[in-house]
């Protein structure tokens, strides 16, 4: 028998980290230490409000049943009120949707909108998923938006052409580049989606994860936004709950109905008891600062960053410090492939950044997702490498 591959399956590109991933497995059955710095899966737990109340609400029998797939009126509320607090933007309930996990709610809002042979606007490199589930998967035309060194990572606007363009993804804190936005840039960008009526994704999963001065906005601070834009947020990145499946879309009313629409009819919602352990870990803040557990983890993650930046500098390369997400995006200046492997014959794990669209080529991403000792072992580890001929 043979049973074809629908042809929007076979659209998608090849899997560029097999490779790679089939000489780590290799290793680690071998018992060589590998020190994965590729995946973006943070090794922090989760706070202890958020274990405690998962025990607390999962035990109570009272919330196993399905959930509304919108998410629960106490959820979007609590959303609401961290909206409030975090980015003084006002929100009402139907402004905001549950999500299981950002990822779900960006492949969703692109099947209630894109039709084939629409054309969606794509950062490149970027997150695969808008380009993957985003364009590919619902016959669209993917229309990359290069992210270059030169422009500091954000669209060249000017240089992008809307023509038929229906939905234009983008993403500041930004995965991989660990690129960060303004609100002037805000500003032009929304006003091209709104002067060329295209629908705005933005995705802030990183809006929480930032360092020194530097704080993330959201979209939505910006005036006229909701008209056009639904942003996606995420409980993964800060609350380390990656496994427990829940974030949320907020935004245009509109928007966010045609992504109800399809969730209706894909998914029922996250379990009732992680909603509500996601409303208490939100309600944790009390203002727009960071609460105690976030301001902890982040110091964490810069005094990582420190020292493999600085580490990677002194070994020759040119790196600069990032101000959120925690992704170091280095120019390898060679192919990014062939310096990724070189790299795990030496035993560190990282991204070659051609796998984050053609742009990436040249660039690898490092995660900080490692134990300071970690990091410190890896950086010898490629110095060593760097001294070999
Ligand atoms: C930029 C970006 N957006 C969204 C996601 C998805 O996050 P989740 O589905 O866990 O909320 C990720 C995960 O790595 C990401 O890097």
């Amino acid at each position: 028998m043979n049973f074809d591959y629908a042809d929007r399956i076979k659209k998608l590109p090849p899997y560029l980290f097999a490779e790679i991933e089939k000489i780590t497995h290799e290793k680690k059955l071998l018992g060589i230490d590998i020190i994965s710095l590729s995946i973006g899966d943070p090794d922090l737990p989760p706070p202890e409000i958020v274990i405690n109340s998962i025990k607390k609400e999962a035990s109570d029998k009272q919330n196993h049943n399905y959930s509304l797939s919108q998410g629960e009126p106490f959820f979007r509320e609590a959303v609401s009120s961290w909206c409030k607090k975090r980015f003084k933007i006002d929100l009402t309930t139907d402004e905001v949707i549950c999500l299981m996990g950002s990822k779900e709610g960006l492949v969703n809002i692109a099947r209630a909108f894109v039709n084939s042979g629409d054309r969606v606007l794509v950062p490149d490199p970027a997150y695969p998923v808008y380009n993957n589930s985003g364009a590919i998967l619902n016959d669209g035309i993917s229309v990359p938006i290069p992210l270059l060194e030169e422009n500091k990572f954000l669209p060249d606007l000017e240089k992008l052409d809307p023509k038929k363009a229906k939905i234009m993804f983008l993403n500041y804190p930004n995965n991989p580049t660990s690129a960060i936005v303004d609100k002037k840039i805000l500003r032009q960008i929304v006003d091209f989606a709104k002067e060329n009526n295209i629908i705005l994704c933005y995705d802030n999963a990183y809006s929480e994860i930032c360092f020194d001065d530097y704080k993330a906005p959201s979209i939505l601070e910006i005036d006229g936004a909701k008209e056009v834009t639904v942003e996606f947020h995420s409980c993964s990145k800060t609350f380390n709950m990656t496994g427990d499946r829940i974030g949320f879309a907020i935004g245009n009313k509109h928007l966010l109905k045609g992504l109800a629409k399809i969730k209706s009819q894909v998914d029922s919602g996250p379990p009732v008891y992680i909603q509500k352990v996601a409303a208490i870990a939100l309600e944790s803040y009390k203002n727009d600062e960071f609460p105690e557990f976030l301001k902890k983890n982040n110091a964490i993650y810069s005094k990582r960053r420190d020292i493999l930046v600085s580490s990677l500098n002194s070994i020759g390369f040119t790196c600069e410090k990032p101000k959120a997400t925690f992704y170091v995006w280095l120019n390898c200046e060679c192919n990014s492939l062939k310096f990724a492997s070189k790299l795990l014959e030496g035993g560190v794990a990282v991204t070659p950044g051609i796998g984050f669209g053609k742009y990436g080529e040249n660039y690898v991403r490092f995660s900080l997702t490692q134990p300071e000792q970690r990091i410190k072992e890896a950086c010898n580890r490629i110095q060593y490498l760097s001294n070999k001929p």
